[in-house]
């Protein structure tokens, strides 16, 4: 009996990926584009850099310098079209529980809707929803931002330290790094994440408790190094101003859980809610951001909202061939599946993007480091690959030597600006060079008679010579600006979405996280116990513990 979807819609038996057609027209297609150079598709298309490029939201794409051509583009879509990417693009819209293990609806775009737009999900308009606690956010960031929210003998907060970890930390300090140039300099910011008491200790080392406010910023709000920082910080606090009310004046929740949020002791009043169709690592733009918009304002905060609403627009709306991240997603699933890159580098040519890979790290590897489908049965093929990344230029004197001449593959992602964020813009002009530049020599290389020709000793030949063929994309925007950065990261969550829906994975759970927390739960406890524990882990875990408590002096 065939399935049916939450509209009634038939739904067709699962097939295993690699058995789909469209899967296998793609291996025999390979076969042949992995014999092909980058040097003789340029050759053979001489407009190739404005064919295999594509405009959306601000971004200038251009993916001339992958390794694919119009027919690899034909069947990747033949292929997304098979997968139902379409649904699911649309699902995602419409409120449905596409995160399926955890049944719920998926919507960090209604995070960015206008206020004009309505989305009603299990009765509530999710996005008056949204704008309420943008109001509340707005109006507590301007009382801040002025001095008139208060500490608690009287001075204007000055300092402001976010505590929290992965999705609760990683985008707002990626997004205050990124947007420094529109922050307000006299607010200084900082973030607590590592369970590790020097991160906390470092962070307010010179800290004034009586200017300093505390965002704690937990989705559940149970997340033991959050709660663990944000102990350390009350008490930090208390011994400093030595009375239990001054915590509703320097302590502030972002969270979906009040009832733990009050329980911690933190007013509800002075709680920013958000909501369970938010993954953790898509909720940079809801209340986790309130660090971000204390820094740049409400105003430049809506700016990166429009941003990323102007992404999710085109997302949802272009066909699947002019579409930007479907683009980006399937290239990236051609790179992954079809040319066996198992490596993917994300290259800011900008300094103020230096926390942009480490953000991606966790919005790519967590949602799509999976093995199993939607209905649990194995993947059959690759998924996510490793995500990394460094700021240009820096890299190139570090790691780039591998990518140019090792025997991995690294696809590349380059990302550039038109305009300097600097007035040092002869810099700039040689930075976004060092991109460009990058970029040419990675897809054309140096052949043996070219470094021949420049009259190199013949046993060197084989040292300087470039094999190429290495692929790239560039995204090039005029200005880093908050407008810029939301499109930027909605590109890639939804190219995450693409890929996932490719793989039949659900890119919204995060069960691989569970199994280290329950250990980490009981190791605890063996560490720190008294007596000495009966130990049942393996002999190496064993080892490890029996060697620690000795030496902590707890044997
Ligand atoms: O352990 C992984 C994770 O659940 C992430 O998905 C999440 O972003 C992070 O922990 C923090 O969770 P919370 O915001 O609930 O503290």
């Amino acid at each position: 009996m065939s399935k049916t979807d939450q509209r009634g819609q038939r739904v067709p038996p699962a097939r295993a990926l690699a058995s789909r057609p469209q899967w296998q027209a793609l291996q025999r297609h390979a076969a042949t584009m992995r014999k092909r150079h980058l040097r003789d598709l340029f050759a053979a298309d001489a407009d190739r850099g404005t064919h295999f490029a594509l405009e959306a939201a601000g971004w200038h794409f251009d993916y001339a310098k992958q390794r694919v051509d119009a027919e690899t583009l034909k069947l990747l879509l033949r292929l997304a079209e098979a997968c139902a990417l379409r649904e699911r693009i649309a699902a995602m819209f419409r409120g449905d529980r596409i995160n399926t293990s955890e049944d719920r609806a998926v919507l960090h775009v209604a995070l960015r809707m206008p206020r004009k737009r309505r989305l009603i999900v299990d009765g509530v308009d999710v996005v008056a929803q949204v704008h309420a606690v943008l109001e509340r956010m707005a109006a507590f960031c301007d009382r801040v931002r002025a001095g008139a929210w208060r500490g608690h003998t009287g001075v204007a907060i000055r300092h402001v330290v976010n505590i929290g970890i992965g999705g609760s930390d990683l985008g707002p300090v990626m997004a205050h790094e990124a947007l420094r140039q529109h922050c307000d300099r006299s607010l200084d910011l900082r973030f607590v994440s590592n369970v590790d008491g020097s991160d906390f200790v470092e962070a307010v080392r010179d800290l004034d408790p009586a200017r300093t406010l505390f965002i704690v910023c937990s989705k559940t709000f149970t997340t033991q190094e959050t709660l663990a920082n944000a102990h350390a910080a009350r008490r930090w606090c208390l011994d400093a101003l030595g009375d239990e009310r001054a915590i509703a004046r320097h302590f502030v929740a972002v969270s979906t859980n009040r009832g733990e949020v009050e329980k911690f002791g933190i007013d509800p009043a002075n709680m920013f809610g958000f909501w369970d169709w938010v993954g953790g690592r898509y909720s940079m733009d809801s209340a986790i951001g309130l660090s971000t918009m204390l820094a740049i304002g409400p105003a430049r905060f809506r700016e990166l909202l429009a941003g990323f609403h102007a992404m999710d627009e085109h997302f949802r709306k272009a066909p699947l061939a002019r579409n930007l991240p479907v683009l980006h997603g399937l290239i990236g699933i051609w790179n992954t599946n079809f040319l066996g890159i198992a490596s993917h580098a994300v290259l800011p040519y900008a300094q103020y993007l230096k926390r942009f890979p480490a953000y991606l790290q966790q919005l790519l590897m967590e949602s799509n480091g999976k093995r199993v489908t939607h209905a649990g049965k194995p993947v059959g093929v690759d998924t996510c690959p490793i995500v990394w990344g460094e700021p240009g230029t820096n890299g190139q004197h570090s790691f780039y030597q591998l990518i140019h001449q090792g025997t991995r593959a690294v696809a590349c992602d380059f990302i550039g600006f038109c305009e300097s964020t600097s007035a040092l813009t002869a810099q700039h002009d040689l930075l976004i060079a060092n991109m460009l530049a990058q970029g040419e020599a990675l897809a054309f290389g140096k052949t043996a008679a070219q470094v021949r020709a420049e009259g190199v000793p013949a046993a060197l030949v084989p040292h300087k010579v470039f094999d190429g063929n290495r692929p790239s994309n560039t995204m090039l925007a005029r200005r880093l600006d908050p407008a810029a950065l939301g499109a930027l990261v909605a590109l890639y969550e939804h190219s995450t979405l693409v890929q996932g829906a490719i793989w039949d994975i659900d890119s919204f759970d995060q069960w691989g996280v569970e199994l280290g927390k329950v250990l980490t739960r009981r190791i605890a406890d063996e560490l720190s116990a008294a007596k000495t524990p009966r130990l049942t882990h393996d002999s190496s875990t064993n080892a490890l513990i029996r060697r620690y408590r000795r030496l902590r002096g707890n044997s």
